[in-house]
């Protein structure tokens, strides 16, 4: 497989930091880092073998990763390193990108795995750690930057960060050679406080240019290309703004349930899970500034300022611009599924919502006034991630006027997923001798123009190992984030009724969404279904 260029060519940081993460080589042009060692905490779950070492293995087919490149998995459960390689190979045969494990490489790939057993506040256990990876780096058998990536339950993260920090393998400072740095998954605390608790102490093993704070939708090649569509294009940027656009909608729809993470989901819900993230990152490429540069201080200052812009929900207005659902019983692609709380480890009782619908205003000079409509749940009747930029109306004269008017205004949708693409709404005369107007929608798919784009977290751990951190949240984005999302969870603890409402599952969330935009004259995108 050829390699796979990047998409977006990001410059060295200002800051100088590229003086100690330039690439050691390069191959057909596309950058591969200096030689790492990859430290995954949590090696024996899920995230593991599902994600991180199919996209591992991926990079290190497609020649991205140096020759001297190796994992060391280490977490608490006991097994041999012929157990652990044995547990990744059937989760590469699954869910890599290679159409069949090709037995050569994946011996080869193979051997570069290693796995230790540990604890996570044992000094002991990251001694012995540092111990390995002195030891590999000098033998050749591993290589002395390392990357450490925190995969495990957000309730271990603490007690890894300050073991990273205490045992010196954290070597804080990123002046220092060799590297280290650091991914850590989200959820990123579960409110403000937590957050910048978590922050503080990631702060205190590391430098924030070490700190690489994932949120896998800004891997997604889709996600990046909102930018790519806004600023390398001249047609879109003027009229982007409230002038034209009456308002935005952002969807993300999920057919899946909790997927046996009822424990976790019970904790989070909708809000902290899609919400605090996923979307505040799609609204923020959506609504942001150009930015200086395409450097990481540049893209996050512009992320930041649009986070601040946003207007407070306070908790006593939640009830009017916040709707929440769970979803019960329903049928899926023709197939009968539970309700939310017939699902593992969900309480008979739950109140946490699977469902979220928002209108929310940006108050800065260029969207003031302009509604962002975002609504996001699980086990929706599609699944389906839609970004559309609603335009104003044309006047009502012409061909506005009755009788062939009010026309469909323009609709300019970024499908993220699935059929990646993009589409334009317009109007077209319908061939004849009457005057007969009909809207038609222009699309671009990208399964159509290009091959199958790399996955994102292949995307991500290229770029942590680069150095580049333009598509990680730095502390105060994810602080704002939380200052946002967090009056509204307090509005909806305090809500006289705090049941959300329900939805069967396979619809399109509780009926309140849709008076949601109602009451403002409007309705939800119609969605297309996906290509059979
Ligand atoms: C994760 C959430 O961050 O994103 C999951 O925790 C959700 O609940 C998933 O299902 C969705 O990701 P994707 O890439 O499938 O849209």
């Amino acid at each position: 497989m050829p390699p796979v260029p990047r998409t977006l060519a990001m410059a060295p940081d200002a800051d100088g930091d590229q003086a100690t993460s330039a690439p050691s080589g390069s191959s057909d042009g596309v950058m591969v880092p200096e030689p790492f060692t990859l430290v995954v905490f949590g090696a024996s779950g899920d995230l593991t073998r599902r994600k991180l070492v199919p996209a591992v293995y991926d990079l290190w087919c497609d020649g991205l990763l140096p020759p001297e490149f190796a994992v060391v998995g280490y977490a608490r459960s006991t097994k041999t390193e012929d157990e652990f390689r044995a547990g990744l190979r059937t989760g590469v045969e699954e869910f890599s990108r290679a159409e069949s494990l090709d037995e050569v490489s994946w011996q080869r790939f193979a051997s570069r795995l290693h796995y230790m057993s540990g604890r996570y506040d044992d000094p002991s256990g990251f001694r012995a750690l540092r111990k390995r990876l002195e030891d590999d780096a000098e033998q050749g058998a591993g290589a002395a930057n390392v990357l450490f990536y925190l995969a495990t339950p957000p309730g271990s993260f603490q007690a890894i960060i300050a073991s990273l920090g205490e045992s010196g393998l954290a070597r804080r400072g990123t002046g220092v050679a060799p590297w280290s740095r650091i991914i850590i998954e989200k959820p990123f605390g579960r409110d403000l406080a937590s957050a910048r608790d978590l922050n503080r102490e990631l702060l205190a093993a590391f430098d924030e240019r070490q700190v690489f704070r994932i949120d896998h939708y800004l891997g997604k090649e889709t996600v990046q290309n909102i930018l790519v569509l806004r600023f390398a294009n001249s047609i879109f940027d003027p009229l982007w703004n409230a002038k034209y656009v009456d308002h935005v909608q952002v969807t993300v729809a999920e057919q899946v349930g909790v997927e046996g993470r009822g424990p976790y989901y019970e904790q989070a819900g909708a809000l902290r899970d899609i919400v605090q993230n996923h979307m505040m990152h799609l609204l923020c490429l959506v609504a942001m500034e150009p930015p200086l540069a395409l450097d990481a201080e540049a893209v996050r200052d512009e992320k930041v300022k649009v986070l601040r812009s946003l207007r407070p929900i306070p908790p006593e207005c939640v009830a009017e611009g916040v709707v929440r659902g769970q979803y019960v019983a329903g049928e899926i692609g023709g197939e009968r599924v539970p309700g939310y709380r017939d699902e593992d480890g969900v309480a008979a009782d739950s109140v946490t919502e699977t469902f979220v619908a928002m209108k929310l205003f940006i108050d800065n000079w260029r969207w003031a006034g302009v509604p962002f409509y975002l609504r996001t749940g699980k086990r929706m009747a599609v699944r389906m991630t839609e970004i559309s930029i609603h335009f104003k109306p044309i006047p009502q004269v012409l061909f506005g006027a009755p009788p062939r008017g009010p026309l469909q205004p323009n609709v300019l949708s970024v499908r993220i997923q699935p059929n990646d693409g993009i589409s334009m709404r317009f109007q077209v005369k319908v061939p004849g001798p009457a005057m007969q107007i009909e809207p038609y929608q222009m699309d671009f798919g990208y399964a159509d123009a290009f091959r199958r784009a790399p996955e994102a977290y292949e995307r991500l751990i290229l770029d942590a190992a680069l150095g580049d951190r333009t598509l990680f949240t730095r502390s105060d984005e994810v602080e704002a984030a939380w200052a946002f999302v967090e009056p509204i969870l307090e509005g909806c603890r305090g809500c006289p009724d705090v049941c959300p409402s329900t939805y069967p599952a396979g619809s399109w969330g509780p009926a309140e969404a849709d008076t949601l935009l109602e009451a403002d004259g409007r309705k939800w995108m119609l969605v297309r279904r996906p290509k059979k």
